[in-house]
């Protein structure tokens, strides 16, 4: 077999005809520029799987990343980044040492410096993470936890 002949057995096995979808699609992307300053936040949306899920990046103050889904894995909302953590804490009857992920639906709070550890409320785990990288100021986005976004 000739590599022509090679590269169309493989092409016919990646997609189903003329103007198909391949059946293997690369992995999305998604780029964005990162947050420099500690407690400083990126939100974005990242779609995969004819899905898009909304997330933030947020720097910590030891330089590294913590990017979640902010999907709420109680029921779903979608819950929000807040660095005015005394006002969250005062809302939800605890005290906070540092910003955090609040979702006012049911007033789950997450510590995005300890793994969006479940702080308050009746969120059942972590929000979902993504799989991240850096390149030259920006953060890439490749890829996002298994059953994210599944509410059960
Ligand atoms: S949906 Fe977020 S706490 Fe219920």
């Amino acid at each position: 077999m000739n590599r022509r002949s090679l590269l169309g057995r493989l092409s016919a096995l990646f997609t189903l005809g003329p103007g198909s979808e391949p059946l293997f699609a690369a992995p999305a992307e998604t780029s964005i520029a990162a947050p420099k300053e500690p407690w400083a936040a990126t939100t974005f949306d990242y779609s995969s799987q004819s899905r898009t899920f909304p997330g933030v990046a947020v720097r910590l103050p030891d330089q590294g990343l913590y990017v979640a889904c902010r999907i709420c894995p109680h029921q779903g909302c979608a819950f929000d980044y807040q660095t005015d953590f005394e006002t969250v804490g005062d809302i939800v009857g605890e005290e906070f040492s540092n910003p955090v992920m609040f979702c006012r639906c049911h007033m789950s709070v997450f510590d995005p410096a300890n793994g969006g550890r479940v702080l308050n409320g009746p969120a059942p785990r972590p929000p979902w993470t993504f799989t991240t990288r850096e390149l030259d100021g920006n953060i890439v986005i490749t890829s996002i936890e298994p059953g994210a976004g599944d509410i059960r």
